[in-house]
């Protein structure tokens, strides 16, 4: 492997599979316990608040129950010693990657442990359940929503995350199956910019023809090693 001096490593739900956190498109994965429009759209917010807070409060729990694995505490090793620039964007909305110990983590699709109010923009971390409708602790409106991004609204930092695609020599794709835009469209801009590319993935996804290399295996596994490797140059 040649030395490296930028890398852009972009995960999805495979990351936090190993830790107990089900993925979305596995059968009996999340989208096929609940429907894409009711809980993951605006409209859905609208239609049924309840509903939608509820289940946010649900995964939020839920994370309290689970734990970074190898894969997650491999990255945050990377992070502590590569001497070159390191882009970690994930588009889970857990806290793993901070609690396997990462510092700096760009969640595109937003955080579960953060509130965002309807009324003020203001984010926050909310204490107790959102479907108890607490109070923005900036505006006092009763007016928070989970701070995630749904299907229709923009994913966080783009600019960033494209400045870091066009100039970065490395791109890495792991634990996400390259089925929602714009981050499975991430490979071509990196490469179009010049990257190599290569898929981390338990088995090849929607875009792995797209990678000039693709391993497959559990993250936990594969995460580790890739990271020896790049530190062993
Ligand atoms: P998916 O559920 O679509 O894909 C998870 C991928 O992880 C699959 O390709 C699995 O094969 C792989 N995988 C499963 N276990 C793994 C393991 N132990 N090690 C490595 N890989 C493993 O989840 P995402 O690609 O993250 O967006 O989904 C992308 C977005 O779609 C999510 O952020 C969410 C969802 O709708 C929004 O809600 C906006």
């Amino acid at each position: 492997m040649a030395e490296l001096s930028r890398i852009v490593i972009l995960t999805g739900a495979g990351v936090s599979a190993e830790s107990g956190i089900d993925t979305f498109r596995a059968a009996g994965g999340l989208w096929e316990q609940h429907r894409v429009e009711d809980v993951a759209t605006p409209e859905g917010f609208a239609r049924d608040p309840d509903l939608v807070l509820g289940f946010y409060d649900m995964r939020r729990a839920a994370l309290e129950k689970v734990k970074p694995n190898a894969a997650h505490r491999a990255l945050a090793h990377l992070e502590r010693e590569f001497s070159g620039e390191l882009l970690l964007v994930t588009q889970n909305v857990d806290d793993l990657h901070e609690r396997g110990g990462s510092t700096d983590v760009l969640h595109m699709h937003g955080e579960l442990r953060r509130a965002l109010c309807a009324s003020c923009g203001v984010r926050s971390e909310p204490d107790g359940p959102l479907i108890d409708r607490p109070q923005c602790p900036a505006c006092e409106a009763k007016a928070l929503r989970p701070d995630v991004v749904w299907f229709g609204e923009m994913p966080y930092q783009m600019e960033r995350i494209y400045a870091a695609l066009t100039r970065a020599d490395l791109f890495v794709s792991l634990g996400t199956s390259g089925a929602v835009y714009p981050a499975a469209g991430f490979v071509q801009e990196a490469k179009l910019a010049g990257a190599e590319t290569l898929e981390l993935n338990l088995e090849p996804s929607e875009g792995s023809h797209l990678f000039d290399e693709s391993r497959q295996g559990p993250a936990g596994t594969l995460v580790p090693r890739w990271v020896d490797e790049v530190l062993s140059v």
